[in-house]
């Protein structure tokens, strides 16, 4: 028995006895927490009871007095140590919660930085950390640390809330290599931080700016010895090579058992081979976590410290469900603390020891690939399994019992192990599995301690290789990870002199190696061309593929396989493959250069700082962590925290509600339903379409919020969601797709009248050339890193609201509409939304009324702040459209005609439509005289559609795109020549808005982009380069942008004031920070126009006094629409002043305040704008975008390797801003059409992709590897504000060009297969659509 695990002499239960810190050989006394028996006993051996660390230099000792599964930043936030850190997914996926984290090294003795992440991070596994966070490292009081200074010069934060999570990535690398931080390293490293705002080209230039360009590091700390120490020591123990800690007095030594009692279960961190010997023996049939990096829990709920299967993310908060019940872990035991976890031996054998992060082993395996090239390879493919802070907390041992308890989790780690041959070791008598046998051994209660392989025999030729194909570039799960080996002569055609290894995951449960195919290659000529065929067709028809719905289909799946195993044949062949077949070895991914990127823009130093690239005003702020969400507001006292329970189908009658058991709930206070509503149960304007805030009746889809439960803190709320007992009856299949609502002619009324200009039937039905076909493109969750959430409090006046929202007017309605209080009791107050995207124009009045209806209802401060699953679940997203068309056109491809069928999922409910609109953008930048167009409104068992950035537009624009696409097919012209052919001229009248287009320069600036981007030259080398190539493709292609911007019911409320004494001026103004710097150019126009220092001006929260009827920020017009409010506000400020100016002689700008201030002049202006626009848009702004891309025929992977973007900007107020929303729409439309994709269980409904797991927006490597930005220069724009035009919105439509270049690419590989038919390339554009529309035959895959 351990010494600190007294047993309870009565009930049997083990706990510690009193809190102590190292009790040896005293006899002490206790009452059982269980069964309150009163026992004494004597302690044989020194223990901890608790554990110690120091955040920010300050030290913390902690009992078991949080649960078990508590992680660190909960106890950061909920302690204010640090609001500074975020979160957001608690899944590692998201990197807003990062720290620093000073380890010690058990194997080089020394204490190196790493960013971990603090969702994951139990709080009782952090004993002996010195951990630092984004606030204390620089804050605005003391100082910016360097590395947050440099994220904001280089305006690398929008929104902000991804910010702490860079920096602290940053400094925690630039700590762990000192000086020698490369480029390469940094351009690597950021893999684990999700920035939706910025597109990451402004972070990765400002902290590559930082790094040494060379692409080995100079100089570092490395938690490995020298490798060449470690190969020449021998182990006592096992008379192999190791790292000799066995030896070292370190850390470990003359350490104490820690050993934690908690309600339901114990935590220990054992130090010794004896106390986890013991420890495992006096807790046999016990539920043991073994813990390592507890990371596994960011993948499956199960297998954190307290079993969550049921209640997913509560266990993360302090305080609550430790003691879950009879599921959770009985034991946790903390390995960190255990040496011998940390072996390493280099011999005929080659050990690691079980404790050994992913860090660890791919610095190792780095260091030692020059000797053996397959180290490298090894190294490769750890460097894909998850991102950098998760690997600097995971192992390869937590890994390989995920895939032990799931059998279809897409290990990397199994199939390295499997092409490594790898005996994992278990127990201290020298147990081993065999890595083949190891899925169907039961290790239960077992400890893994090490893995070992033989190194491979330098003289044979002996092939590794390794291959992982996933949704996304990095930081994803595979869809397929190939590992291959094959020992092979190459001087007898390849004879392959020993059986394969063929291995997968990604394919199921059920299919792992292939066996059959291995064992006929044994002895076979992998040169000859039938035994590779037979290979192939073998491997086929072995291969089993499980369906999944939230994954790629089993046929690509299947497809993905073969193909992979075709690689690496063409890898082992090499130079001895056909020419054009060796491309087809190629990993894009690998080959990827570090990207760069060029911005050119006007600047006019006359009229600074308008048009003046300056920083964002908030940036320091958010750059150290003291930008203020709303979560980060202080808990008032008594307030309580709220969750939603949400309906778990999709189509059916809310038949009761049964909230017994979550009321007896310790902390529980109301569980309130629709009843409970004292007003109106609509939370939106519209009476035609009414929004429920919670579910009346009908259950209109799955996610949909039946109750909220209010309780203590949010773990017990989040917790009590599930003991709410819910029932249906009526319940019927789901309607989910646009395909499915047509069948079903499920619609709503028709949403706006046709468009009909000319004579479209007649114009097509008279054209030589008439083609028809449709396009459709998916939804996408606009992922704000900062969930929906909003903090009411009563007051004497009614509610005082922190609401994250883009329309603080609808708010406050909705509060109003649901509570029965007046609009004038209901105080709103918006500092800065942590991303939005048109999400939180609409749908966060949704949780504000929720939330000031359970402020209401109880009379307390109330907190609803969404998870990231209910958040994807509830809340609407883009809406997917569908598009027939009929075109009419020449021989030569001029338009005649166009009719066009939109069809637009708008989920439950229409409301938040934008049809009408839609029919304006349809165009885009094409002149065709006869258009009709027609919009259906589809229904569907989802949630209510919103906006997302370029509603409309984004659609409107694509599917006329692909409709050119489809003519220059047809004839067989190059699309660009059709485009051009088409394309708008300057004074020509745009038929659908009748408009005339005024400074139309699409095509000289067409003809400049080209010039600049080298198209031509480069075009022509894509052709060669494909003609020459079978399995690698390559596409370039050129895509214009015309976008109408609208002012139409565009009203906002702005006020300046001027204060006396120090002259200082404060606005507020009707907008919303969002991200897009707003503030910051209310404040530059403001300076020029008071002729002021941009120093004297605040910008102060958006309310609901001063921006009272305030329409929402979005459309991408409100900067501008503030800016002119400000501008007339300072002009009647000025001219209020004139008179007082004129009577002094030159005066001080602060010694004319106070003039006017003695002369009892009002310093304080209002405005409000309402501009009239008598067009259907105020102004046109234009574009053009050349992409190209590298496209993996056998896989469907891509490699965006440059863009060309000409953007007309006007004159910019703020180049470096506009520059910001144009990298970061562009990129937010990259994920649109190319990786993001929501996938439904199609039973009940239930969005599937609702986890960082599963769901793919753009990461740090799915950015353009060249991304060069142009603002047509001299270019004012005569019908804006200061000769502006609007950038937030127009450059998303531009992304769609990254489309049509791996259209390119792919009808080159469909025209090598044998096909050249025309295809719709739909949205997104996934790796599997564009594999599977490459028709491969693997007939085909041939060497010569
Ligand atoms: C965001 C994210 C992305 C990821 N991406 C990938 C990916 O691309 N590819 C991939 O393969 N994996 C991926 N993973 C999984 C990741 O590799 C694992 O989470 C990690 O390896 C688990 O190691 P750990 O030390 O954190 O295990 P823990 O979470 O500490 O433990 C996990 C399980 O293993 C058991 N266990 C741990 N150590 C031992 C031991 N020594 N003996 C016996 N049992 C033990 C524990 O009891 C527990 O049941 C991802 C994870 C996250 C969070
Ligand atoms: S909250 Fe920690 S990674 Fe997302
Ligand atoms: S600035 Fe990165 S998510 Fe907004």
């Amino acid at each position: 028995m351990s010494s600190s695990n007294i047993k309870c002499p009565v009930c049997h239960s083990c706990h510690v006895p009193v809190h102590s810190s190292g009790a040896n050989n005293e006899v002490q006394a206790a009452t059982c927490v269980h069964c309150g028996h009163f026992f004494k006993f004597r302690a044989v051996g020194p223990y901890k009871s608790t554990i110690s660390f120091t955040v920010n230099g300050q030290s913390y000792t902690v009992g078991p007095e949080y649960s078990p599964g508590s992680a660190l930043n909960g106890f950061l936030r909920d302690q204010r140590i640090s609001v500074g850190t975020k979160h957001m997914c608690y899944q590692g996926g998201c990197g807003t919660c990062l720290v620093e984290a000073k380890l010690f090294e058990p194997i080089s003795e020394q204490r190196l930085s790493y960013a971990v992440n603090s969702c994951l991070v139990p709080l009782y596994s952090c004993d002996g950390w010195d951990i630092r966070t984004v606030d204390y490292i620089g804050n605005l009081r003391k100082g910016l640390h360097p590395i947050q200074k440099q994220i904001a010069s280089y305006n690398g934060s929008q929104c902000g809330y991804c910010t702490p999570g860079q920096v602290m990535n940053m400094f925690a690398l630039t700590e762990y290599y000192g000086t020698g931080l490369t480029k390469k390293q940094v351009e690597d490293s950021f893999d684990g931080v999700i920035c939706r705002c910025t597109g990451y080209r402004p972070i990765l230039d400002a902290f590559k700016d930082m790094a040494i360009p060379h692409n080995r590091p100079t100089s570092c700390q490395t938690a490995i010895d020298d490798i060449e120490d470690l190969r020449s020591r021998k182990c006592p123990k096992t008379n192999s090579t190791c790292s000799g800690t066995c030896k070292k007095t370190n850390m470990f030594d003359g350490q104490q058992l820690t050993h934690l009692v908690f309600a339901d279960s114990q935590w220990f961190k054992p130090t010794s081979e004896k106390d986890v010997t013991s420890i495992i023996e006096n807790n046999k049939g016990k539920k043991i976590m073994f813990l390592l990096g507890n990371t596994a829990k960011g993948v499956y709920g199960d297998l954190g410290p307290d079993n969550y299967d049921v209640v997913m993310l509560t266990y993360i908060f302090i305080g609550v469900y430790g003691d879950l019940g009879p599921d959770n872990y009985d034991v946790v035991m903390d390995l960190t603390g255990f040496r011998e976890m940390y072996s390493i031996s280099f011999d005929t054998d080659i050990i690691f020891g079980a404790g050994l992060t992913f860090t660890h082993l791919v610095d190792i395996l780095t260091r030692v690939s020059q000797e053996q090239a397959y180290f490298g390879e090894c190294a490769d493919l750890l460097k894909r399994v998850a991102n950098l802070p998760v690997r600097n907390r995971g192992t390869w041992a937590g890994n390989l019992c995920m895939i032990h308890k799931h059998n279809d989790f897409p290990s990397d780690v199994f199939v390295l192990m499997h092409v490594l041959k790898a005996r994992i070791w278990t127990g201290f008598m020298g147990d081993s599995i065999d890595i083949k046998d190891f899925l169907n051994t039961d290790i239960t209660g077992k400890l893994i301690l090490a893995f070992d392989f033989t190194d491979l025999d330098e003289d044979t030729t002996e092939v590794i290789k390794f291959y992982k194909i996933s949704q996304r570039n990095q930081n994803d799960h595979a869809y397929v990870t190939g590992g291959f080996r094959m020992k092979f002569d190459k001087t007898d055609r390849f004879l392959v002199t020993e059986p394969p290894v063929i291995v997968y995951t990604g394919l199921g449960a059920h299919f792992h190696s292939a066996t059959k195919t291995e064992t006929y290659l044994n002895g076979k000529n992998l040169s000859d061309a039938n035994v590779l065929k037979t290979a192939i067709s073998m491997l086929s028809s072995e291969i089993i593929v499980d369906s999944s719905p939230v994954l790629s289909s089993v046929k690509y799946r299947h497809d993905l396989a073969v193909a992979l195993f075709y690689k690496f044949v063409l890898h082992v062949a090499g130079d001895q493959a056909g020419m054009k077949y060796r491309t087809g070895s190629t990993q894009l991914y690998l080959d990827r250069p570090i990207s760069s990127g060029q911005q050119s823009y006007d600047t006019n130093k006359l009229e600074w700082p308008v048009t003046e690239p300056l920083q964002k005003l908030e940036a320091n702020a958010q750059a150290c962590g003291e930008a203020e969400y709303v979560d980060d507001i202080p808990s008032q006292p008594g307030q309580l925290e709220a969750a939603f329970v949400l309906s778990t189908v999709g189509n059916a009658t809310l038949t009761s509600i049964d909230a017994t058991e979550a009321l007896k709930l310790p902390g529980v206070v109301k569980v309130i339903t629709a009843k409970d509503i004292p007003g109106v149960n609509n939370w939106n304007f519209s009476d035609q379409y009414p929004e429920e805030v919670l579910a009346g009746d009908k259950i209109l889809y799955c996610g949909q919020p039946v109750a909220i439960v209010l309780a203590e803190d949010y773990g017990t709320a989040l917790g009590a969601v599930y003991a709410v007992k819910v029932t249906y009856s009526d319940i019927q299949p789901p309607i989910l797709t646009i395909d499915d609502a047509i069948k079903s002619q499920s619609f709503f009324p028709k949403p706006c009248e046709d468009k009909n200009v000319g004579e479209a039937d007649t114009a097509i039905a008279n054209s030589p050339m008439k083609i028809n076909g449709t396009i459709s493109m998916g939804t996408q969750y606009h992922f704000h890193m900062e969930t929906q959430s909003s903090v009411c409090i009563p007051t004497e006046d009614g509610l005082k609201v922190y609401t994250g929202t883009q329309w603080i007017d609808l708010s406050q309605y909705a509060i109003a509409n649901v509570t029965g209080l007046k609009k004038n009791s209901i105080s709103i107050e918006v500092r800065r939304l942590g991303g939005a995207y048109g999400a939180k124009i609409t749908r966060n009045s949704w949780i504000a009324a929720a939330c000031g209806l359970s402020a209401y209802l109880v009379n307390r401060p109330v907190k609803l702040r969404l998870t990231l699953g209910d958040n994807m679940k509830m809340m609407g997203k883009r809406f997917p459209y569908k598009a027939q068309y009929q075109i009419g056109f020449t021989e030569a491809g001029q338009l005649n005609g166009i009719k066009l069928q939109y069809y637009g999922d708008c989920g439950c409910n229409p409301g938040d439509a934008a049809f009408s609109i839609m029919e304006l953008w349809a165009d885009n930048a094409y002149m065709c005289p006869n258009w009709s167009i027609s919009c259906t409104a589809v229904k569907t068992n989802l949630p209510s559609n919103t906006a997302a950035r370029s509603p409309g537009s984004l659609p409107a624009i694509f599917i006329m795109e692909s409709m050119m696409e489809h003519v220059a097919k047809t004839i067989n012209k190059d699309p660009l020549d059709i485009r051009m052919m088409n394309m708008f001229t300057d004074t020509q009248v745009d038929p659908l808005t009748q408009m005339m287009l005024t400074n139309c320069e699409l095509k000289p600036q067409i003809a400049l982009l080209q010039a600049n981007a080298e198209y031509n030259d480069r075009k022509q080398k894509v052709v060669t380069f494909n003609q020459n190539n079978r399995w690698k493709k390559k596409g370039i292609s050129l895509v214009p942008l015309k976008f109408g911007i609208d002012w139409t019911g565009v009203h906002y409320g702005c006020q300046v004031c001027i204060y006396w004494n120090d002259g200082t001026v404060a606005i507020s103004h009707g907008g919303i920070e969002v991200g897009q710097g707003i503030n910051t150019k209310v404040a530059q126009v403001c300076a020029y126009e008071l002729g002021i220092s941009m120093e004297m001006i605040k910008v102060l929260p958006t309310n609901s006094l001063v921006s009272a009827n305030s329409i929402t920020t979005g459309g991408s017009i409100t900067s501008e629409n503030c800016c002119a409010g400000v501008i007339e506000c300072c002009k009647t400020l000025i001219a209020r002043m004139k008179p007082v100016k004129d009577k002094m002689s030159d005066p001080t700008w602060v010694k004319l305040v106070n003039k006017c201030y003695d002369e009892g002049i009002d310093l304080n202006a209002r405005f409000w704008t309402n501009p009239v626009q008598k067009t259907p848009f105020q102004y046109y702004s234009y574009g053009a975008t050349i992409a190209e891309v590298d496209f993996d025929v056998l896989t469907g992977e891509h490699q965006l390797t440059r863009v060309d973007l000409l953007f007309d900007c006007g004159e910019s107020t703020n180049p470096a801003l506009d520059v910001g929303q144009v990298e970061g729409a562009f990129v937010m439309g990259l994920g649109y059409w190319l990786t993001e994709q929501c996938r439904y269980d199609p039973d009940t409904g239930a969005l599937l992709t609702n986890s960082t797991w599963e769901y793919k927006p753009p990461s740090s490597k799915d950015i353009p590897v060249d991304f060069r930005v142009n603002f047509v220069k001299k270019n004012p724009n005569p019908r804006g504000v200061l000769g502006a035009k609007a950038c937030g919105e127009p450059p998303m439509c531009m992304s769609c060009s990254a489309l049509f270049a791996l259209k390119r690419a792919i009808e080159s590989a469909r025209h090598d297969a044998g096909v050249e038919n025309f295809f719709p390339l739909h949205g997104p554009a996934t790796v599997e659509a564009c594999q599977q529309l490459c028709l491969n035959d693997p007939s085909q895959y041939v060497l010569i």
